[in-house]
């Protein structure tokens, strides 16, 4: 597929893929890691754990060997609060600040920009004990953790990543594993909002201090954003899709860009005298804080229509990409024109440059594309290898609307889609797939742990060599 007829990828686009800590690194508690609050969880029924995942702490050298060969440009990988901290404060671990120093080294051996996410997922489970982000200390905890890497990492580190999806931490925390509510606790909605909010006051905390330590380099979000449309033109079905909007999406962004808390979603709180409360100096803190760009997750759309008084008041529930709804707010629908994963997930191309088009009107920052994939079974042929045709077809719809988006005035950073090699999904184990590297273990079995480029691997290459213009 070639796009000769619209604008071209930028020069030095950053060409990649991601992975986070817990899911693709294994080796949960060597050399002297701490467990996390992914370590300890219950795992969900008929799938790995976490101890093995890809094994990428010790394959990290063969895995950039790999990532090199593709041509990438930039690896995005996050770094586990409880390498550098095993208590998530106190003492620093030298091995996992080796560790990292390792990974960042093997990474501009072959010119790829290492982009670093500093939280995924994966809150040290010493710190849970304490009431996790519930805890008003939880903001210092995590400016303190920043501080730490920006002094170790910041020399070479050019681009920060601040929270992995606190949009998703906040709506979808249970099926994460995420969501710790202290007990005795009445009003579960004010806590997870006051969660929340330490969340966006530790991040615009993190953003000064990143300026103030390193002059250089650029920190954005990285939250799940993907736009909600109405199920018809029904206004009452607008209403709702603008509710969805402002709090899945917007919230994060109006926070992370101008500080200021989205008033849909204030004023929905304030029905369940479930806003935050601010601590002193909390307001000028997240205005203060600016980004320098805006990193995104994209998966697909959703859909809502008005509530017609049939959802129940539960708005933690769903995945991060499918949700019942919240009542008197919106209800999710299923979108009849467009097709789903093997997984459930809808598959929505255009909507990523809907998605694009509408961030960089409210916005007007670079945007750098953080995540993106599908996730689906792959299987190894005799002869191995892996011909995940339909991986290839949904990254080439997917970054022709970029190159739409881009064409249409908006301006793009990078592309580094979920995942750069196989991992543990967040609740499907091993058997959701996302990788352009193919690891030979299976949900319980371990296999050989080999690598193997996928036939979307040799694709991407071509793509990252053309600078896109050879889809
Ligand atoms: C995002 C996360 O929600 O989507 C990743 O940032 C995750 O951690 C990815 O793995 C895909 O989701 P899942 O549930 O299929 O693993």
């Amino acid at each position: 597929m070639k796009n000769e007829k619209l604008a071209s990828f930028p020069e030095n686009f950053f060409w990649g893929a991601s992975t986070s800590a817990y899911q693709v690194e294994g080796a949960n508690l060597e050399d002297g890691k701490g467990p996390s609050c992914q370590d300890v969880k219950e795992v969900p029924e008929g799938t790995s754990d976490l101890t093995v995942c890809a094994d990428h702490y010790h394959h990290y050298k063969e895995d950039i060997a790999l990532m090199a060969e593709m041509g990438f440009k930039s690896y995005r990988f996050s770094i586990a609060w409880t390498r550098i901290l095993p208590e998530g404060t106190g003492e620093i671990n030298q091995k996992g600040i080796d560790f990292y120093n390792d990974l960042i080294n093997e990474c501009l051996k072959y010119g790829i920009e290492p982009i670093v996410t500093m939280f995924h997922f994966d809150m040290p489970a010493a710190l849970d004990k304490r009431g996790s982000w519930s805890n008003p200390d939880s903001v210092e905890w995590f400016v303190n953790f920043a501080s730490i890497l920006f002094q170790n990492f910041g020399d070479r580190v050019k681009y920060w990543l601040t929270i992995n999806e606190q949009n998703m931490l906040t709506l979808v925390g249970p099926v994460i594993g995420t969501l710790t509510i202290p007990e005795g606790t009445t009003n579960v909605l004010k806590e997870i909002y006051q969660q929340n909010h330490h969340m966006l006051v530790a991040q615009a905390k993190a953003m000064v201090l990143c300026h103030e330590m390193l002059p250089e380099a650029k920190i954005g979000p990285a939250p799940n954003i993907s736009l909600v449309y109405p199920a018809t033109c029904k206004p009452e079905d607008v209403i709702a899709a603008q509710n969805f909007n402002a709090i899945r999406n917007w919230l994060y962004l109006d926070m992370a860009v101008y500080g200021i808390y989205n008033a849909i979603v204030w004023n929905w709180l304030k029905k369940y005298d479930a806003t935050p409360t601010f601590a002193p100096g909390d307001e000028d803190a997240m205005k203060n804080a600016h980004p320098d760009f805006i990193g995104f997750n994209y998966y697909n759309t959703a859909t809502v229509a008005a509530d017609d008084g049939s959802i129940p008041f539960d708005p933690i529930g769903g995945d991060q990409q499918n949700s019942n709804g919240i009542a008197g707010m919106y209800k999710s629908v299923r979108n009849e024109y467009l097709g789903k994963t093997e997984f459930g997930w809808e598959i929505d191309p255009v909507g990523f440059r809907a998605t694009i088009r509408e961030m960089y009107s409210r916005y007007h920052l670079p945007m750098l594309v953080t995540e993106n994939g599908l996730g689906a079974y792959d299987t190894l042929t005799e002869d191995g290898k892996i011909h995940d045709q339909y991986r290839i077809k949904y990254l080439q719809d997917h970054i022709h609307q970029i190159q739409e988006a881009i064409n249409d005035g908006a301006e793009m950073l990078g592309y580094n889609p979920w995942s750069a090699i196989d991992l543990i999904s967040t609740h499907e184990g091993m058997k959701k797939r996302y990788g352009f590297i193919y690891v030979d273990r299976d949900e319980f079995d371990l296999g050989t742990l080999k690598r193997y480029l996928k036939d979307s691997g040799y694709w991407y290459k071509k793509v990252i060599a053309s600078n896109g213009a050879d889809l």
